[in-house]
């Protein structure tokens, strides 16, 4: 599905450079489900962002389903992210100006899905927000708007899901009810699920966990889940 292959990362700061990721090899199996987990500034969004072609490593080849996205132009990239991937981000980012089920349908209209409509409202139904189509982002709890973000997540029937800190914003019990969802999803659809957790909630529910620490990846453990 997803293979990285001695990834480095570096931003320019000031004068220097810094390195935010090293020596990255790393593959990622179709269906899987992987957690990333090391403390702040280890590098983990760094890394979710390369895997998920919204960023470019600077030196090293990222390979999503045995394409080089190296050489992709920023418009392949973008045809690649919308087709294939869905993303879930740990602050919702819903759009305010437009309601549930137009932020969910979002990803199928720029593909001019004409099945749009009716495949927001059936994810609408699988999250439990049926009753909550036309509220706008600022009308409901953060549990909702993230469980909006999640069906908009699913709705091109994505390869794989990038999930930065999914539960970081939520309460315990609504961060449970959103990994139930979330993990639902994934399971009815086949998806593969990378995500970047500090939720131990969460990496048990995992296949394999990779801790990054100062960039490098220090372990991959597999969990022995199924
Ligand atoms: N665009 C950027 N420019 C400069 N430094 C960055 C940029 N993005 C991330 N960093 C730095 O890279 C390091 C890792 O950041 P990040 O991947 O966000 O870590 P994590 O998600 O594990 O907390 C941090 O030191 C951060 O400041
Ligand atoms: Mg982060």
């Amino acid at each position: 599905m997803l293979k990285l292959e001695n990834i480095q990362k570096t931003f320019p700061s000031g004068s220097r450079t810094i390195t935010v990721l090293s020596d990255i090899d790393l593959l990622i199996r179709a269906r899987s489900t992987v957690a990333i987990i090391g403390p702040s500034g280890s590098g983990k969004t760094t890394l979710l962002g390369l895997c998920a072609g919204l960023d470019r490593p600077t030196a090293g080849r990222v390979l999503f389903n045995d394409i080089d996205l190296g050489p992709l132009t920023e418009d392949q990239l973008a045809d690649i992210r919308r087709d294939q991937t869905g993303f879930v981000f740990q602050t919702f980012r819903l759009l305010p100006s437009l309601t549930a089920k137009e932020n969910v349908m979002i990803p199928a209209e720029l593909k001019g899905d004409p099945q749009a409509a009716a495949r927001a409202d059936e994810l609408l139904d699988q999250v439990g927000l049926s009753e909550r189509r036309t509220h706008y982002p600022r009308q409901l709890s953060g549990g909702e708007q993230q469980r909006v973000a999640l069906a908009r997540a699913f709705i091109n029937q994505p390869k794989i899901i990038f999930a930065d800190e999914p539960t970081g914003n939520l309460d315990d019990e609504t961060g449970q009810h959103i990994l139930d969802l979330l993990f639902g999803l994934n399971r009815d659809q086949g998806t593969t699920l990378m995500v970047v957790t500090h939720d131990h909630a969460l990496t048990e529910r995992v296949q394999s966990i990779v801790t990054l620490k100062s960039g490098r990846i220090v372990a991959t453990r597999a969990t022995g889940h199924r």
